[in-house]
């Protein structure tokens, strides 16, 4: 029985939404695509849904596990379940950390679309060639003044929804919103297939070509599939701490991450059809979504109220996000420095919104951010989190926690060998091959 005053979610319905809200986002349309694109194609594929399945999903119930037996923020997590592992402490920091990093970034590309959607809006978009589609992605994303204020519109809306606290803020949005963003990429992809030419783009995506995996390939895809999820820094741990008791928490973990990679192919399906029916270069980097979709919508029936639709929803599947990233850092500010909610958030906010600005304006920053939160801090964090559960918290409380809802826990065992053996092994060698120490 828990007594705590913490906010929590309600029902399955509302933790599901909330915890797909954090993990659907612009990793699934915005860098999904663009890292396919620069490794490879299909064969990417493959390992990033052998990674989602093999790894991300014990690593998310781990971090929804820890977060909801210790109630606490992902720092205070460690403490409370582990007081005697001072090391574990510094995960929790890790994890505080790239939810600056990732923050920084991300809402930096929120802004971009932002922009998106006032040009869709604006019907500024639908007549435009494919290459003046790539020359305004190209002029807006290297000036400053644009991607800097809307960046910070869109922190300002992250800080007020973050404010208004966890239920509220967060779950009703996602509940409704998500379902109408996955019915309009149903239609784009319906739309992309019919391009002349998709099917160049559809054996880039399905058509594995071994020969172009290589270490970095396979971290890129680890990467991805952690950022992805949402694991590995403790946004899993924090929303699972606000999980009531009667949940089960490994179908949670099961359905977020087949909502998450459906999704995400489904980004693909829309995209790549289009990026090869249009000359686009699939390897064109973190501006291929933004090149290649308003060509997609210049050819459909409805397009100019299919693009408004779906860069809105896109804005606010990027906020379901970015608010669990705050949250991380605003819960451990509130709990741990004992800040007001408030304050916490203005100063994540402001703070995280400065080191935004250092993203718009050099472009080696944004990049270094992206690639170390994703295969680097990530990865990291997942190993010790994996380590954690496996070998600290243990088996017989992993069981008494996947039982909390009444039911009977299965495939612990198997559970246990994935934590304490396979995925830190894994893990490691694809990090340290990945970064050629291997
Ligand atoms: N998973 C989010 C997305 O795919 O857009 C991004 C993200 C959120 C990454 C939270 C990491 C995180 F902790």
């Amino acid at each position: 029985m828990t007594t705590t005053s913490r906010d929590s979610f309600t029902g399955k319905f509302g933790v599901i939404a909330a915890a797909a809200g954090s993990a659907v986002g612009l990793g699934n349309i915005w860098r999904f695509p663009y890292v396919v694109g620069e490794n490879g194609g299909g064969a990417f594929l493959l390992v990033y849904i052998l990674f989602i399945f093999a790894i991300g999903i014990p690593v998310m119930v781990s971090e929804l596990l820890i977060g909801r037996r210790s109630q606490k923020n992902v720092f205070g997590a460690f403490r409370t379940l582990a007081p005697d592992k001072p090391f574990f402490m510094i995960v929790g920091i890790m994890g505080v950390g790239a939810a600056f990093m990732i923050l920084a970034f991300y809402s930096v590309v929120a802004g971009w679309t932002l922009e998106y959607t006032y040009m869709a809006i604006g019907d500024n978009l639908l007549d435009k060639s494919s290459a003046e589609l790539s020359a305004f992605f190209e002029s807006f994303s290297e000036s400053t003044a644009g991607p800097i204020g809307w960046m910070v519109l869109f922190m300002t809306l992250t800080a007020g929804i973050v404010i208004g606290g966890v239920k509220k803020g967060i779950e009703r949005y996602t509940k409704i919103l998500m379902p109408i963003l996955f019915v309009i990429i149903v239609v784009l992809c319906i739309n992309s297939a019919m391009l002349p030419g998709a099917g160049e783009g559809f054996a880039f995506l399905f058509k594995p070509d071994f020969s172009k995996v290589t270490g970095s390939v396979i971290l890129e895809a680890l990467g991805q599939a952690f950022f992805s999820l949402s694991i590995g820094m403790g946004v899993i741990a924090t929303y699972g701490s606000y999980i009531q008791k009667k949940e089960n928490l490994l179908n949670t973990a099961i359905s977020v991450s087949i909502a998450d990679t459906l999704i995400a192919v489904l980004a693909g399906v829309a995209i790549f059809p289009a990026v090869f029916a249009f000359g686009i270069n699939p390897s064109a980097g973190p501006g291929l979504v933004f090149e290649t979709l308003p060509n997609v919508f210049n050819q459909m029936s409805g397009g100019y109220l299919f693009s408004v639709a779906f860069f809105l929803l896109l804005v606010i599947a990027a906020l379901t996000s970015s608010v669990s990233l705050l949250e991380v850092v605003v819960a451990y500010f509130s709990e741990e420095l004992k800040m007001n909610r408030k304050l916490a958030t203005v100063i994540a906010a402001s703070v995280i919104t400065g080191l935004g600005v250092v993203c718009v304006i050099y472009d080696k920053v944004f990049t270094f951010f992206d690639k170390t939160s994703s295969n680097v801090l990530l990865p990291l964090g997942g190993i010790f989190i994996a380590i954690f559960v496996g070998w600290v918290l243990g088996k017989a409380k992993t069981k008494d926690e996947l039982e909390a809802h009444g039911g009977k826990a299965r495939l612990v065992g198997f559970l246990m060998i994935i934590l304490k053996v396979i995925a830190p092994i894994a893990i490691g060698i694809v990090f340290l091959n990945g970064i050629g120490l291997l």
